[in-house]
Order: C-alpha cells, then sequence, then structure tokens
C-alpha cells in the first residue's frame, strides 16, 4: 500500500525537479503529507530517521523513572509515576506507528537500537540517583520534551503531527507532577530543598543538551525547516526552554548552575531571552556516541525486554495468521 507513495512521484528511484518543486509546493501550502502520497525519499528518510528515534527516547525514557517506582515515598507519588511511565510506553507505540506507514518495521527500528545504528535522547543516559530526579525529569525534561514537541503537532507529516496531539496532552501532566514535586521539596526540610537542587545541577545542562547541536552545527535543521519537519530551529526552542524554566526556578527557590546566565532585552527581536554558558559539546557527542554513564545499562534493558517479549510476538502472529487462514476459508 505505501510503495507507490513513499518514492517519487514516477515511482522510479530518480526524483524530477519538477516532482520536488510540486512536493515543496505543497509543503509552503502548508498541506499535510500522508503516507500515500508521494514524496521525496530524503523526506521520506528524514521522518523515518527521527520519528525512530523520538519513539526510541520514549521507550528507553521509562527506564530512569521505572527504577523509582518502587521507591515512590507514598501512595500517590507511586500512581502518579506509574501512570506517567505507563504513557511514556504509549507515547513510544504511537510514534512506532507513525514511523511505520513510511515503510519501515518495529523490527527494523529496534535491531537498529540495540545494535547502535539508531540513537535515543542524550538524556535518558545519566542515572536517577534521588527521588528528587523524578520531579527534577518531569520538570525539566517533559518540560525541554514539551517545548520541542508542540511544534512538531504543526508537522508536515500527517501521522506524526497528529500523533504529537495526545503526547502533548499528557507531557503537560508528567512536567506538572514532576514540578510539584520539586515544589514540595522545596518547601520542606532543607535536607529536601538541598536534594532537589542537586537534582537541577546535575540534569541541567543535559536537558539543554536535548534540543541537539548549535544550529550552525545541526547536520538535519535546514532540511527539517525546508520540509517543515522543524518548525523552530534547535537554539530558539533552547532559548525558550530556558526563558520559561529560570522563573520556575526561581519561584522554587533554586538556583540554576550557569554564572552566565543573562537576561537581555534586545534578544529575540526585542522580546528579549537569556544569555547562558557553553553547552560542553564533547560530553554531549560523548554521550550520544554511547560513553554516558548508563549507555551501556539502558540498551541492555531494552535487549532483554525485546528478547522476553519474543514468545508473545510469536503468539499473537501466529493467532493472526490462524485467524486470516480461518476468514479465507470461510
Ligand atoms: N540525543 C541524542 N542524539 C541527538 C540529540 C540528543 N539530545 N540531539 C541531536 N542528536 C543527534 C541527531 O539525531 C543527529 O544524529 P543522526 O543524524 O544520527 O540522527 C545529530 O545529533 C545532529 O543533530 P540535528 O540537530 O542535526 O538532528 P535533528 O534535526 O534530528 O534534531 C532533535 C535533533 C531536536 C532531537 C530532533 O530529532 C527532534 O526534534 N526529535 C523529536 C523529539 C525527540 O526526539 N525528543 C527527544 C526526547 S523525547 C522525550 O523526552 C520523551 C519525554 O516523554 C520524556
Amino acid at each position: 500500500m505505501y510503495s507507490q507513495g513513499l518514492i517519487g512521484a514516477d515511482g522510479g528511484s530518480e526524483e524530477t525537479q519538477e516532482f520536488l518543486d510540486a512536493f515543496q509546493a505543497r509543503i509552503d501550502a502548508e498541506e499535510k503529507i500522508e503516507p500515500t502520497d508521494p514524496m521525496p525519499e530524503g523526506y521520506r528518510r528524514t521522518l523515518v530517521r527521527q520519528i525512530g528515534q523520538h519513539a526510541h527516547s520514549e521507550v528507553v525514557g521509562m527506564l530512569p523513572e521505572g527504577n523509582w517506582i518502587s521507591r515512590a515515598p507514598s501512595l500517590k507519588r507511586k500512581l502518579a509515576l506509574l501512570a506517567k511511565v505507563q504513557d511514556e510506553g504509549g507515547h513510544g507505540l504511537y510514534l512506532y506507528s507513525a514511523a511505520e506507514t513510511l515503510g519501515v518495521t518495529r523490527e527494523q527500528m529496534t535491531e537498529e537500537l540495540l545494535d547502535g545504528t539508531a540513537k535515543y535522547s542524550s538524556i535518558f543516559n545519566y542515572p536517577t540517583l534521588s527521588w528528587a530526579d523524578m520531579g527534577a525529569v518531569g520538570w525539566l525534561v517533559d518540560g525541554a520534551a514539551i517545548m520541542n514537541q508542540i511544534p512538531l503537532c504543526r508537522c508536515s507529516y500527517g501521522p506524526y503531527a497528529r500523533a504529537m496531539i495526545r503526547v502533548c496532552a499528557e507531557e503537560s501532566f508528567h512536567q506538572r507532577q514532576g514540578y510539584e514535586i520539586m515544589l514540595t521539596l522545596c518547601k520542606g526540610t532543607p535536607a529536601q530543598k538541598e536534594m532537589a537542587q542537586d537534582a537541577l545541577n546535575r540534569l541541567w545542562w543535559p536537558c539543554l543538551m536535548m534540543f541537539g547541536p548549535h544550529d550552525g552545527d545541526s547536520a538535519h535543521s535546514e532540511k527539517s525547516m525546508k520540509w517543515k519537519i522543524k518548525r523552530f530551529s534547535n537554539d530558539e526552542l533552547r532559548g525558550k526552554f530556558i526563558a520559561a524554566t529560570v522563573r520556575q526556578a526561581e519561584f522554587l527557590g533554586l538556583t540554576i548552575p550557569d554564572p552566565d546566565l543573562k537576561w537581555d532585552d534586545s534578544l529575540n527581536g526585542g522580546k528579549g531571552g537569556y544569555h547562558h554558558g557553553e553547552i560542553d559539546w564533547s560530553e554531549f557527542w560523548r554521550v550520544v556516541k554511547g560513553d554516558g554513564v548508563m549507555n551501556v545499562e539502558r540498551v541492555e534493558m531494552r535487549k532483554a525486554a525485546w528478547d522476553d517479549g519474543a514468545w508473545v510476538r510469536e503468539a499473537a502472529l501466529a493467532h493472526a495468521a490462524k485467524r486470516s487462514a480461518k476468514m479465507a476459508a470461510e
């Protein structure tokens, strides 16, 4: 069903300039591209890469928080964390399904995750060392994810944009429950407030890295923005996240671990924004390339889950095959 839509309009491998211009005109007219529409191979590949890695991030992102479900300080906290982790799994399934509309299988995407070909967000290669990290992950990581995902609701590719609408609604619950944990800690004992500050200190810079390299170093942004997959650049979204989060930290009475953070009214065309310290891009690439504290453990846990679930997939596929054979015989 998808083969006709996946490559150039003539169904052949070359893509004429006329085809490319007609496709770009659809993008510029804010039309939604659907799975069976003819699309440039580059557009398809960019989406398979981004949506697949986004899905991997959601599923691997369950692990740092899953670590604290049995350690939650109350039943209420346990219920909220359980709901959040379950949501992330669902986000992964939406996104794998969106990627499958582009002709790639879940098995292929999982294989690429497990063999290291495909990435997931670097933030999930940092350990979650205290309960305050559950607050900081919800507040900062999901806060950064929301900043990046709201524009994706207007992505030119229909299935991705539609998947994002429900994801974003659930992310706002994730961010709020995290911020409420931080607020409770900051209103608690000095030791609890110190725990919240420690979590902010450890996760602030890795959260800024979630938005990707600076615009000038981004390999994909130019194409992604031309095709309206990305609506804002990496640095624009990072700047929006910082501006929103600094005020929240002030309300908590926490200090952002960046002495170079400075408001400047002239930034963003006079709307103002923050200058910030330099991100340690050597750390970013080291973690992205697999040398973070938790990289090995995260992929090992995904591999174990994939292997342990093989019998469920086989049983479901066998059942489906039996049913369709029975229906064909009727
Ligand atoms: N972690 C790992 N890899 C990263 C990265 C990060 N934080 N930021 C960038 N990269 C990689 C890119 O994947 C690309 O590598 P590739 O060519 O092998 O794919 C390379 O660095 C160059 O970066 P670019 O900026 O050129 O790449 P993109 O245009 O793809 O931009 C992105 C990166 C902004 C992350 C973009 O892919 C995106 O918006 N993705 C969708 C949202 C997403 O995946 N968010 C991740 C977190 S999801 C989450 O947090 C779930 C929540 O529920 C907790």
